[in-house]
């Protein structure tokens, strides 16, 4: 019960805020209780999850800002468009925090996970967090939190094996120094296209350097679906959800799921 799952890569665009908010929904429909995280201050997450119009009080900034008792009372959980997901949403002014959390570190880093894993885990099943494209403080801050890392790498571009590996090597670091419940979970191969060489490259380079057991069977297409979904500010499952890349998503929920069940 209450899982909690890292989206992470230090790179922006390659579906991080795609993978959070599609796989959210998927296990949100399939019967799960969701948690998502947007620990990311640009809260592109919260944009696509939250109905419009929907007023942010509290958010993760407070989290971050001050030690908070969570409850389904306290503010800070919000409903979202999805069946069974609920938000905790973020708000730009997030990143304005980060050198105050900086000079209060450790508390202020630890201040997420406190808040959050005894209540994840007594009303939640999975608890998805977004993250930002660095490897800074709100970075450390959800790791820290979580109990497993999901990396997604694009498969119409050329990526950096180097990149990876310093992701996998942080949770490596972070799980021996301070949270010694965090994992690697698998990497994602996100915006597939089997025709082209490009995608069959990547898929044998990183076969090449991970094992079969640190990578999801499931790979994500590129569809179209995603960025017209986006655009209308919703997940991809509400007017695309025959689309290639919602077929993917619940897959991808179906074998994650067999994974940490
Ligand atoms: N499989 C895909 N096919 C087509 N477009 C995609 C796919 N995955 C992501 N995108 C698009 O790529 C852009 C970047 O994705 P996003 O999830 O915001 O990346 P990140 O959060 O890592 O910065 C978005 O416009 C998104 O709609
Ligand atoms: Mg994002």
């Amino acid at each position: 019960m209450g899982y909690i799952i890292s989206v992470l890569n230090n790179k922006g665009g390659v579906g991080k805020t795609t993978t959070t908010c599609n796989l959210s929904d998927s296990l949100g429909k399939q019967g799960h209780k969701v948690l998502v995280v947007d620990g990311d201050p640009q809260s592109n997450t919260s944009t696509m999850l939250l109905p419009s119009g929907t007023q942010i009080r509290k958010s993760l900034y407070d989290l971050f800002e001050s030690d908070t008792e969570l409850s389904f009372t306290s503010g800070h959980i919000y409903a979202t468009k999805c069946k069974s997901v609920q938000i905790i949403p973020n708000i730009n002014d997030t990143a304005s925090l980060e050198p105050s959390m900086i000079s209060e570190a450790p508390i202020s880093l630890l201040r997420l996970r406190n808040s959050l894993r005894g209540f994840a885990n007594d009303n939640f099943d999975y608890v998805i967090i977004d993250n930002p494209p660095n490897m800074g403080t709100f970075v450390l801050c959800n790791l820290y939190a979580s109990d497993f890392a999901i990396v997604p790498i694009l498969a119409k571009s050329s990526f950096s094996v180097d990149g990876l590996i310093k992701a996998v090597n942080l949770i490596k670091d972070i799980k021996e120094k301070v949270n010694p419940d965090l994992k690697f979970l698998r990497l994602l191969i996100n915006s597939v296209d089997r025709r082209t060489a490009i995608s069959r490259a990547i898929t044998e380079q990183v076969s090449q350097v991970f094992d079969q057991d640190q990578i999801f069977i499931t790979q994500i297409p590129i569809s179209t679906a995603f960025e017209k979904a986006e655009a209308g500010k919703e997940p991809v499952f509400k007017n695309y959800a025959t689309s290639t890349g919602a077929a993917a998503f619940r897959e991808l929920a179906k074998e994650l799921t067999s994974i940490i069940g």
